[in-house]
């Protein structure tokens, strides 16, 4: 009796160590090493922006200086800004935000992306807003339903509005801040440029209580999906004068990647159930037409024939929004290709050939892109599969060991050799780093499910001149 139970015990003890030992993972001294580590990087880059480059867009990461590349609005700093807070730096924060303030001005004769000035600028602007009070500023009376930055953001937003009259409802590709759209502007954008907007535009609405921003966004939106193919696939680039499509490649990266992200974040920031009916009806054709095995490929809008098999840079959001949806099985069979991807050249190209299993000539690079370390912690969150963590780690030290530079962390030229190049695009700080540490920060103050806190939820979310109710963590 007694040496049966013994035995019994024995088998459960054992059981219980394989078990302890097989997930024992990441210890949590080498994670907050880690996220140590990626707190160091931002602020390698960050000092070295603004010691060398700011007020130009981007720090040049080889000379040690400025330029301005997608405007001459400062464009690293405002897009910086959110890390400054996930990074818990409130002082910095508040002299930024000043800066920020006392400096920018939109009342100039440049031609911008409208697409990237809405994601960078009007994205950076909107989440500085929502943090503002949690970083100690002494926020007005009426805030979050108004405020210094949100009225900088409708400032930005207003100049962007112009892009949005034609004919279909999809914006043009580019306007002037002053003008509008320039005379003789091409008609030709892509579909990631004509619905990419919701997320920043749904927020301002909401926040500001004019509702044109949002109906504007979800009007680009929808025009698109009334446009898809019979097989429900859409294309890659539009006329936004007449609706015809220009490049008739399907995909899930490049020219259409954040179309799908934003339908996806958009229905649960704003709560517009009608949008994830749109992405899940437009899933089905991409996992039907667009997957084989464990990849995405290019194939014809029209008929869903192969056009292309290549992985590409870009595409790494994709098991991001996956996760969000709910799928985590597939994001992680996803994610593993990924990161295969990863390990054979330290870095992803743009492009990555899946059955000859190499980067395309002038597809080598890597300009120090988030999607995947964007993915990876979504993923990370929903599973606590230290495996990510790990993955992550390799990030980490690829971008140390072959990116890091004097003044900042430069564009990886080429992944065959790891040769660089005199480019740090402002997501490394906005997002690449802050999602790295947001991956390692196990207790951020990100990391919550949007249920509890001041404006959380529906109960008691301040309604913001009547234009809905507010219920948004942005970014
Ligand atoms: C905040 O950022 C500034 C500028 O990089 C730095 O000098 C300071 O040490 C940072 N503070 C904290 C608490 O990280
Ligand atoms: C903006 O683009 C238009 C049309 O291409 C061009 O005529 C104009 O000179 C540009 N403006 C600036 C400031 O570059």
């Amino acid at each position: 009796m007694f040496s049966r139970t013994k035995c019994i015990l024995s088998v459960v003890c054992l059981n219980l160590c394989l078990l302890v030992c097989l997930s024992s993972g990441m210890s949590d001294q080498e994670i907050r090493r880690l996220r140590e580590e990626v707190r160091g990087m931002f602020y390698h880059a960050y000092d070295g922006y603004m010691r060398h480059a700011y007020p130009y867009d981007e720090l040049r990461p080889l000379s040690c200086d400025g330029h301005d590349t997608w405007g001459s609005y400062s464009l690293t700093l405002i897009d910086a800004l959110d890390t400054l807070a996930v990074m818990g730096n409130k002082t910095e924060f508040q002299w930024v935000v000043g800066l920020i303030l006392e400096r920018a001005n939109f009342d100039v004769n440049i031609n911008v992306s409208v697409f990237e000035t809405n994601i960078r600028i009007l994205g950076g602007l909107l989440s500085g807003h929502l943090m503002s009070r949690r970083m100690g500023i002494d926020v007005e009376e009426g805030w979050p339903c108004s405020g210094p930055l949100l009225r900088m953001a409708k400032d930005v937003a207003d100049r962007l509005l112009p892009a949005f009259d034609t004919p279909t409802g999809m914006p043009y590709g580019t306007v002037n801040l002053r003008e509008g759209v320039p005379e003789g502007e091409t008609p030709v954008t892509c579909t990631a440029g004509v619905g990419t907007y919701i997320v920043e535009f749904g927020a301002l609405s909401r926040l500001t209580g004019d509702p044109v921003y949002e109906e504007v966004a979800l009007r680009a939106l929808h025009a698109v999906w009334n446009h898809r193919s019979p097989i429900n696939l859409v294309g890659n680039h539009i006329d936004v004068l007449t609706g015809r499509w220009t490049a008739q490649d399907s995909g899930i990266g490049a020219g259409i990647d954040s179309y799908f992200e934003y339908l996806v974040k958009a229905a649960g920031l704003l709560q517009r159930p009608e949008l994830m009916a749109i992405f899940k009806q437009a899933r089905v054709a991409i996992e039907k037409h667009l997957r084989h095995e464990d990849w995405y490929l290019w194939a014809t809008m029209t008929k869903g024939y192969v056009t292309m098999a290549v992985f590409q840079s870009l595409e790494a959001y994709w098991p991001g929004v996956l996760t969000l949806v709910g799928d985590v099985n597939t994001a992680q069979r996803i994610v593993y290709n990924y990161h295969q991807v990863w390990r054979q050249f330290g870095f992803t190209p743009e492009f990555y050939n899946i059955p000859q299993s190499e980067a395309p000539n002038n597809r080598e690079g890597y300009p120090l892109r988030p999607e995947l370390v964007e993915s990876l912690m979504y993923l990370f969150q929903a599973t606590k599969d230290h495996n990510l963590l790990e993955m992550a780690a390799d990030i980490v030290v690829s971008i140390q060991h072959s990116a890091k530079t004097e003044c900042g962390y430069a564009t990886v030229k080429n992944v065959n050799d790891h040769t660089i190049e005199n480019r740090m695009e402002s997501f490394f700080l906005a997002e690449t780093t802050k999602y790295l540490y947001l991956i390692f920060d196990t207790d951020n103050w990100m990391h919550n499910t949007g249920g509890s806190g001041p404006h959380a939820g529906s109960e008691g979310a301040p309604v913001c001149g009547g234009g809905g109710r507010l219920c948004l963590q942005l970014r």
